[in-house]
């Protein structure tokens, strides 16, 4: 979608920087995604203001993050990606709280906590990605989830079109699944961390890298797991015995070391993915019984 040149210079008086014809593969861990314009806003402030002009001009919009967990649609896209490009993401340490921006990388957020010898995500280093997405969607592995460990969270909340800020207790997280609504948009959180000595976290470190490196496809454009885990099952074991590693559709592909990676092993497309997506899907409930749910998060135009 492109934005008339009069709006994006009121965007231009609000802070806000329009980058034309964006292609949205270039910003996803996929390399999948259509072309569409896109605002960067540099001051969390103004969110209220940017989309109240949006929704007064009728310019649809979507909010991206890291990008590592979306599966975005081909072609020109009806809608504007809104993305809050931070150079330093703030991040400090007060006892055993961290107040960290959601646009911080979660791995690098992880690692600057241990150097404060503050601990209890070990399990999160190699999870791609920021730390908004992984409070939006309670990013886990390794017995590691970010949810227990939050104290607030200072969002957008589309509801009210206010900056707010939730209380952890307030918020449900379970298995990658949160009661933020869609359109929230993260901003920064106070996590409660337990303190560990820094050598001790970064054995920890150490043994989830070792093992997310000898079962996981890391050097290939994916979105990570492709599908939740259904409950006492999993996924990846399923999608395994039915000899599905290297399955594909065009470009997209199961991975042949994890079966619930599916990459795009050339110039896949949203189509190809979904494609493969479905095909899995059909062939688990046909074996299985067992209708998988996405854990990707798939934006249709
Ligand atoms: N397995 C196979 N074949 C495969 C993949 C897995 O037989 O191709 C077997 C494994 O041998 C193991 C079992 O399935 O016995 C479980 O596999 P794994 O330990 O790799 O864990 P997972 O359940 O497939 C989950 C998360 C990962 C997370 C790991 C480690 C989900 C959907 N996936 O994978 O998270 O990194 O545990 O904690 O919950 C993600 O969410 O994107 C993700 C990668």
């Amino acid at each position: 979608m492109r934005i008339k040149d009069a709006v994006a210079a009121r965007l231009k008086e609000l802070g806000v920087e329009v980058r034309r014809g964006v292609s949205l593969a270039d910003e996803t861990s996929l390399g999948i995604g259509g072309t569409t314009d896109e605002l960067l806003l540099r001051q969390y402030e103004t969110i209220p203001d940017v989309i109240r002009l949006l929704a007064d001009e009728h310019i649809p919009h979507r909010f991206l993050g890291g990008g590592t967990n979306v599966l975005i649609a081909d072609g020109e896209l009806p809608w504007v990606i809104l993305h809050l490009p931070v150079a330093h993401p703030g991040m400090r340490v007060e006892g055993n709280a961290a107040y960290v921006d959601a646009s911080a990388d979660l791995g690098g957020m992880v690692t600057f906590c241990a150097k404060r010898d503050l601990g209890g995500m070990e399990g999160l280093i190699g999870v791609p990605g920021s730390v908004g997405g992984a409070l939006r969607m309670n990013a886990g592995a390794y017995g590691t989830q970010i949810g227990p460990h939050v104290r607030e969270v200072e969002l957008y909340r589309a509801a009210t079109g206010k900056i707010e800020t939730l209380r952890g207790g307030d918020i449900r997280f379970d298995y990658r699944h949160t009661s933020f609504a869609p359109e929230d948009v993260m901003l920064r959180v106070k996590l409660e961390l337990p303190s560990k000595p820094y050598k001790e976290i970064l054995a920890g470190i150490k043994v989830c890298n070792e093992k997310r490196r000898s079962s996981q496809p890391l050097n290939q454009k994916s979105a990570g797991c492709i599908f939740k885990n259904p409950q006492g099952g999993s996924a990846g074991k399923m999608i395994d015995e039915l000899g599905l590693k290297g399955h594909r559709v065009g470009d997209a592909m199961v991975s042949d070391r994890h079966a619930n990676f599916f990459v795009n092993a050339g110039r896949a497309t949203c189509s190809d993915m979904l494609k493969l997506i479905d095909e899995v899907r059909d062939r688990v409930r046909d074996a299985y019984g067992m209708e998988l749910e996405n854990e990707v998060i798939v934006w249709r135009n």
